[in-house]
C-alpha cells in the first residue's frame, strides 16, 4: 500500500494513521512530526520550521521535498508507506510523482478525511500529545485515564504551540487556499477516497478499511 492522507489541521489524520500502518504493516510519514522531532533537537532544519510552523504557515516547499524525497529511499519505504500531511501544494504532489516515476512506484490511494471548520478548531484546541512517545490524546474525546498522563507510557502530555484558535485558523485559510486543490488533482488521477472525518475515530477506521480492501 503506497497511501496519502488528505484533511485540513485537526481532521485526525494523525490518530487514522496510527491505526492503518499498524494494519497494514507499513511507515508513518508525517511531515509535521519529522519537523517537531527537529525541532526538539534543535536541528538548523527545526530551527527554520519553526518560524513557519508557529505562524500557521507551510513550510517552503523544497525543504520540505528534499526530506520526503530521502525518506522515501529508505528501505523500510520498500513494503509501502502511508505520507501524513505530504503533499500540501500543488508543487508538492508534482514532485511526489516525479519521485515515485522515477522509483518506478504508484500511488495505492488518497484519503480525504474531511470536516467542517468548527469540529476541527475544537479537536485541535483540546488536543494533547505525548512528550515521550508521541500517542494523541482529547481533553473531550478522547481523554487519558489521569489528567496530562499518556496511557500508554507515562509521560506528560503537552499542548502543540501552533493548536491555539488564532493559529489554527491560520492553518485552516491556508489549508484552503493551498492544500485543497490537491483534491482536485488526484480526483482527476482516479485515486481520492472520501471519508467523512465527523463520525467516531473507529468509524472513520472502519470505512477506511472498507473502502481500501473494496
Ligand atoms: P501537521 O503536524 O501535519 O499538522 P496539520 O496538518 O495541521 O494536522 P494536525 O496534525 O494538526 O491534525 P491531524 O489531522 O493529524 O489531527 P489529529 O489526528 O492529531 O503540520 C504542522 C505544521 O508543519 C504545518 O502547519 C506546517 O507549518 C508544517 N508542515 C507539515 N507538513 C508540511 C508540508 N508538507 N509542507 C509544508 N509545511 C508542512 O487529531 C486532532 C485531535 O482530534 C486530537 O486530539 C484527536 O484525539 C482528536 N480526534 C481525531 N479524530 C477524532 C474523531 N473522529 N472524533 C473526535 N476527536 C477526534
Ligand atoms: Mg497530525
Ligand atoms: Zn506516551
Amino acid at each position: 500500500m503506497r497511501l496519502i492522507l488528505l484533511g485540513p489541521p485537526g481532521a485526525g489524520k494523525g490518530t487514522q494513521a496510527s491505526a492503518i500502518v499498524k494494519r497494514y504493516d507499513i511507515p508513518h510519514i508525517s511531515t509535521g512530526d519529522i519537523f517537531r522531532e527537529n525541532i526538539k533537537k534543535g536541528t538548523e532544519l527545526g530551527l527554520k520550521a519553526k518560524s513557519y510552523m508557529d505562524k500557521g504557515l507551510l513550510v517552503p516547499d523544497d525543504l520540505v521535498i528534499s526530506i520526503v524525497k530521502n525518506r522515501l529511499l529508505e528501505d523500510d519505504c520498500k513494503k509501502g508507506f502511508l505520507l501524513d500531511g505530504f503533499p500540501r501544494t500543488l508543487s508538492q504532489g508534482e514532485a511526489l510523482d516525479e519521485v515515485l516515476k522515477d522509483m518506478g512506484l504508484e500511488l495505492t490511494r488518497v484519503i480525504n478525511i474531511d470536516v467542517e471548520k468548527e469540529v476541527l478548531i475544537e479537536r485541535a484546541i483540546g488536543r494533547r500529545v505525548c512528550k515521550e512517545c508521541g500517542a494523541t490524546y482529547h481533553i473531550k474525546f478522547s481523554p487519558p485515564k489521569e489528567e496530562d498522563v499518556c496511557d500508554k507510557c507515562g509521560g506528560r502530555l503537552f499542548q502543540r504551540d501552533d493548536d491555539t484558535k488564532e493559529t489554527i485558523e491560520k492553518r485552516i485559510q491556508v489549508y484552503t487556499e493551498q492544500t485543497k486543490p490537491l483534491i482536485d488533482y488526484y480526483t482527476k488521477k482516479g485515486l481520492i477516497l472520501n471519508i467523512d472525518g465527523s463520525k467516531s475515530i473507529e468509524s472513520i477506521f472502519q470505512d477506511i478499511v472498507d473502502s481500501l480492501e473494496a
